[in-house]
């Protein structure tokens, strides 16, 4: 037996995006009765990527918060990866514009980790891995940034289940935020067509119920795996989180577990409705407001149990089950720190809520068009949008092939020459 190192993770951060949806404006739009967006889906408002906003820019605004807000030394980030369905470009890591924005020491292994939505969790389970490994005697860290947007074709079924948005997450070996279960994983892989995005398109294609029956019978299996590995059951869990591709989908989860446990007479006096009020609803607020945001969907039901999670949060334990449609599925646990003072004021998600803006049908659609045109060689607008909303970084369009990245142009300050200059 391996004596095991805790890790997990150190620090978190949600970046908003600045604009939403919000689904009753959608669903005048496609003429359908708002209650089925509401309340057949779950779901409230959806965040909008705008033209100068892409996963580059979402992960970057993210982690340099993160850097910011726990006082993380870049130089001791000694691997960057990011998890991501929405890649940029067929070769090229968005992790290698991350290292580059952010600054990060030569010395730091980048790559994305790409499977759907399962994206974000192999990031961190490697990364857990590498830091179990690494992180005591090098006393380095690993940075995951989970990054997508989520689009589907207009007027479609899945048009109302889109979002944006990033999770960064900082893992070591002092986990105050939320430190790993060292149980054996409990995985799950089938080839299926459920949801894909061939190079040539710009959204996915996707067959909907079948995403939805492959979901749950991956929950299935690594829920009888885990419990089974772990020797953890229906009673050892104070919340249960699922990935959220609409908010309904984590309830149909969670009721598939509690019938499986009932008939097993494992869940107690709770009827179905009580048990995932208290141990799942708390966390879905935040997917409520930002939609499907693919590889970091269940991390932000993470950071939202901590940013707005009442006083048993602090040191509960958390089943999580993580799916990526194609299809790779993962349940694990872990245990929230004890001290709220890790993670309080800096994870972020209702400061940004409070900076959004509304979009109206006509600008959304706006929004899209501008996008499919920034997408296109010679569309670099040369100019950085986004200044107003507090935005750091701007996607300016595509120049000789490159995607061309800016920030705003700083205040001009008067010239006064260092000391060391001086000298
Ligand atoms: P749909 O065909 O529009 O919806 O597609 P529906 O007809 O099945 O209705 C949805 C729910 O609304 C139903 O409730 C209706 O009864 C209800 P349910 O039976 O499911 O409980 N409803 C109403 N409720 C109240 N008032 C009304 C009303 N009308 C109907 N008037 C679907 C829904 C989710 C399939 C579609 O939005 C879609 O294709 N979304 C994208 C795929 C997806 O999200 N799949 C989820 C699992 S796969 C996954 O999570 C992976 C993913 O994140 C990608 C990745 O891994 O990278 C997608």
């Amino acid at each position: 037996m391996f004596a095991q190192t805790p890790v997990g993770i150190e620090a978190i951060v949600a970046h908003v995006p600045k604009h939403f949806v919000d689904l009753t404006t959608l669903a005048a739009a496609n003429d359908v009765d708002p209650a089925k967006y509401y309340q057949g889906l779950g779901g409230r408002r959806m965040a909008m990527a705008a033209p100068y906003e892409d996963p580059v820019t979402m992960a970057y605004e993210a982690a340099q918060a993160l850097l910011e807000r726990y006082d993380v030394d870049p130089a001791s980030i000694g691997m960057l990866v990011v998890g991501t369905e929405s890649g940029v470009d067929g070769a090229k890591p968005i992790a290698s514009y991350l290292h580059g924005l952010l600054g990060l020491s030569s010395d730091c292994r980048t790559f994305d980790a790409k499977h759907a939505c399962y994206s974000g969790t192999a990031a961190l389970r490697l990364s857990a891995d590498w830091c179990a490994m690494r992180a005591a005697e090098s006393g380095r860290k690993a940075l995951v940034v989970a990054t997508d947007i989520a689009r589907y074709g207009v007027g479609s079924s899945g048009e109302p289940t889109q979002g944006a948005g990033a999770v960064a997450m900082l893992m070591g070996d002092r986990p105050g935020c939320f430190g790993l279960d060292p149980h054996p994983e409990a995985v799950y892989t089938e080839q299926v067509m459920d949801f894909w995005r061939p190079h040539y398109r710009s959204i996915a294609v996707v067959d909907g119920q079948t995403s939805i029956r492959s979901y749950l019978r991956a929950l299935q299996h690594t829920w009888d795996e885990y419990k089974r590995r772990s020797g953890l059951g229906w009673d050892d869990y104070d919340y249960l989180l699922f990935h959220v591709p609409f908010p309904k989908m984590a309830f149909k989860a969670f009721r598939l577990l509690h019938e499986r446990e009932a008939r097993n007479g494992g869940v107690g006096k709770d009827t179905l409705e009580e048990a995932f009020e208290r141990r799942t609803q708390p966390a879905l607020w935040a997917n409520m407001e930002l939609g499907n945001i693919y590889s970091g969907s269940l991390y932000l039901s993470l950071a939202g149990l901590l940013e707005r999670g009442d006083e048993r949060v602090a040191g509960a334990r958390v089943g999580l089950f993580s799916y990526g449609s194609g299809c790779c599925a993962e349940f694990f646990s872990g245990r929230i720190g004890p001290d709220p003072d890790a993670w309080r004021d800096r994870i972020g998600i209702v400061p940004g809520l409070m900076r959004r803006h509304e979009l109206s049908y006509e600008r959304y659609l706006h929004f899209r068009h501008t996008f499919e045109e920034l997408a296109c060689e010679g569309s670099c607008v040369d100019t950085f949008h986004g200044a107003d909303s507090g935005q750091r970084i701007s996607f300016c369009g595509i120049r000789d092939h490159q995607r061309i990245y800016s920030r705003p142009r700083p205040y001009l300050v008067s010239y006064s020459p260092s000391a060391q200059a001086l000298k």
